[in-house]
């Protein structure tokens, strides 16, 4: 009785609020006051917060007005919607130049040109014109595959359904940004949050006439797909789009080298507030198109741009407590319990103290007055005392050498390339024998970037875990229904969207499936190396053997501390019976962008000697992106020595000994074009 109960409110709420939503936005005509409404949502919140799993797509808490329909169709983006880097201040531009220069062999004085742009904060869409008509509109959705939004992007006045222009290409993707102003925002600030999502809620609504009612604005900056098109930078580009008909940035501007990045960035600072919309940073790009393309990206965004972000808000407020997190890999975190301060709009009550030396270093104690700063989705985090606010009998705050919730004896890993301890002391424990460790490995395993288990948060982990129903990551395969749905706030609908979601889980591929594991140091990026490099998911299985796990030292990107991780896991006992657990359970397969072939399959190349305008990271890029590989040593596995100015000797009569071939940066570079 209990149980159901939650559940029968909840969904007896919704019901009541789609009700009275679709009374006021498609009727205009409101059936309860204001107070009446909002107390109907303050009770659905509540029930949420309460019953985690009750949360759902219609929930008040995920949008306000009208629903915004999940039952889009999906359409992948010809060319992937990525994101971009982020830069706080001058030494993260820096090196972001650094990076370029190094990648393109240039000149260190060289001053690089940019197109600097505001950073509006809003919701990116893809326009696909085809032969001057607006023809798709896509949101970015996960970058690879977006949700079809043409009819709601039409009812946009800044979006031109027809080009005429000459030189418009045949087909093309225009980028840009769907927001509302400040002022528009005003009128809607009831039903919505802040005004990025009063535009992406809009933006969603199953009816294109709801959406129209919203003063919805689009500003292009950037194109997918092109067909043919005749422009040679960035800001060109966006004098084009303009004559095309978009509208573009009044702000944006062509800025030659990093000093004066950084001064337009703070006069924009200072203006951002007289600005009608949400800017959070200036975007700057790499102007000459061709420099980009040499440039290319790394994991999922651009090597050749970057968002420079707006100093964050602070605030003051004392240390109540410090509590210590132990997170996936074991590190300990502490966390300073704070007394509750509003941030820009935001209520903080934990903010971050990173590790055991940044409590050491800013000597932090409990009952200090701090300054914490919070700025956009970064975790709120401590960053300086006022030491002389500071009572005489506070005392030094002593970090803990035992684990919190296993007890073990907590270690400071030495670094040897560095040769220095690591900032972060951790629990020494790996895999299944620390609770806490373990609880966050499976909030990993299910988590959005891994299994992606709809409906399977944190919370639920959490209460499961406390149920006694999961401890390794396979047991959310052997769930027992029948013991959840007696729990509260569970009923036969919520039970059975979640046995849907995890049985869809099953089916993963091998990249995907070697990061959900969870092994140290494999982050996304190096799961999908290892997957490429081992190919199909038996070749995984077998890096129980330790002469496999050194082969994958052939990988370019894995190095040693990879390798002594991937170890380390499958030394463990309980590591190996979970993935054999999970074997039985999940239909693991090969990557399909895998088994495209490019010109350079399976052939390998190696580098001697410098070579000409051109980095060993660009050109090792250009062989990757054609599906070669890079070796690190003569043996009989190379097919190709690249030899540029002073070669080693050593290497070049290894080769020639080997009979492997001896080529030249121009002889890549023609194979590379002969066969393209
Ligand atoms: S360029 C690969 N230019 O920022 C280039 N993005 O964090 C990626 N954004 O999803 C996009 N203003 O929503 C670009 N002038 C601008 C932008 C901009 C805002 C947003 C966009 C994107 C996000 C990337």
């Amino acid at each position: 009785m209990v149980n159901d109960s939650a559940e029968k409110k909840y969904f007896k709420k919704i019901k009541l609020i789609e009700k009275y939503n679709k009374f006021y936005f498609d009727n205009n005509k409101p059936l309860v006051s204001d107070q009446e409404y909002d107390q109907l949502k303050l009770d659905i919140l509540k029930l949420e917060k309460d019953f985690p799993n009750l949360k759902n797509d219609n929930s008040p808490s995920l949008k306000v007005g009208f629903k915004p329909s999940k039952n889009f169709i999906k359409a992948k983006h010809k060319v992937p919607m990525l994101s971009l880097s982020n830069a706080f201040n001058e030494e993260d531009l820096k090196n972001f130049e650094k990076k370029i220069i190094n990648f393109l062999s240039l000149k260190k004085s060289e001053e690089l040109e940019f197109s600097a742009e505001p950073k509006i904060d809003g919701i990116s869409a893809s326009l696909t014109y085809k032969n001057g008509i607006f023809f798709k509109g896509l949101s970015r959705g996960d970058g690879q595959e977006g949700e079809d939004i043409t009819e709601n992007l039409k009812t946009i006045i800044d979006i031109p359904k027809k080009i005429s222009s000459k030189n418009f290409p045949a087909e093309i993707d225009i980028r840009g940004e769907v927001f509302i102003t400040n002022n528009d925002f005003k009128f809607l600030s009831e039903k919505f949050a802040n005004p990025r999502n009063a535009a992406s809620g809009s933006l969603r609504q199953k009816n294109p006439k709801e959406t129209e009612k919203i003063p919805l604005k689009f500003i292009a900056y950037t194109f997918g797909y092109s067909s043919n098109i005749d422009i040679k930078n960035q800001s060109d580009f966006l004098t084009n789009l303009k004559e095309w008909g978009f509208k573009t940035s009044k702000f944006n501007k062509k800025i030659k080298g990093i000093k004066n990045l950084v001064l337009y960035h703070d006069q924009f600072e200072k203006k951002r507030y007289d600005i009608d919309y949400d800017v959070d940073g200036i975007v700057y790009k790499i102007n000459s198109f061709d420099l980009q393309k040499r440039l290319g990206f790394v994991a999922n965004a651009p090597r050749w741009a970057i968002a420079h972000k707006f100093s964050a808000d602070s605030s003051v407020s004392k240390i109540l407590n410090i509590d210590i997190q132990v997170g996936r890999t074991g590190a300990l975190t502490p966390v300073a319990k704070i007394q509750p301060v509003n941030i820009g709009g935001v209520v903080v009550s934990n903010a971050t103290l990173h590790n055991e030396d940044e409590i050491i270093r800013k000597d932090i104690r409990i009952g200090d007055v701090v300054k914490v700063e919070r700025a956009g989705d970064v975790i709120p985090h401590v960053i300086s005392v006022d030491k002389t606010k500071r009572d005489n009998k506070s005392k030094k705050y002593i970090f803990p050498n035992k684990c919190p919730s296993c007890g073990s004896k907590t270690v400071k890993d030495f670094n040897e390339q560095t040769k220095k301890y690591d900032a972060v002391r951790r629990c020494p424990n790996d895999g299944f024998q620390c609770e806490k460790i373990a609880m966050e490995n499976i909030k990993h395993f299910v988590s959005k970037d891994a299994l992606n288990i709809d409906g399977f948060g944190k919370k639920i982990v959490e209460k499961f875990w406390d149920a006694k129903f999961i401890k390794y990551p396979h047991d959310i395969f052997k769930l027992d229904y029948n013991k959840i749905e007696k729990l509260d706030g569970w009923g036969d609908l919520s039970v059975s969207n979640l046995k849907y979601s995890i049985e869809k889980s099953k089916n993963i591929n091998l990249s995907k499936f070697i990061y959900s594991i969870g092994i140290r140091h494999i982050g996304q990026e190096n799961a999908k190396l290892i997957s490429k490099h081992l190919k199909n998911p038996g070749n995984f299985f077998k890096l129980i053997n330790k002469p496999s796990i050194e082969s994958l030292l052939n990988v370019d990107g894995i190095g040693e501390t990879q390798i002594k991780s991937i170890k380390k896991f499958f030394s463990n006992k309980i590591n190996l019976n979970v993935l054999e657990e999970l074997k039985k359970c999940m239909k693991i397969t090969q990557d399909i962008d895998l088994k495209k072939e490019g010109i350079l399959n399976n052939k390998t190349f190696m580098f001697t000697g410098k070579l000409k305008e051109m980095s060993r990271a660009e050109a090792k890029s250009l062989i990757e992106k054609n599906s070669g590989k890079i070796i690190s040593n003569v043996n009989k596995k190379l097919n190709y020595l690249v030899i540029g100015d002073k070669p080693t000797n050593k290497k070049v009569t290894k080769a020639k000994d080997l009979n492997i071939n001896i080529i030249t940066q121009d002889e890549l570079i023609n194979m590379l074009n002969n066969t393209s």
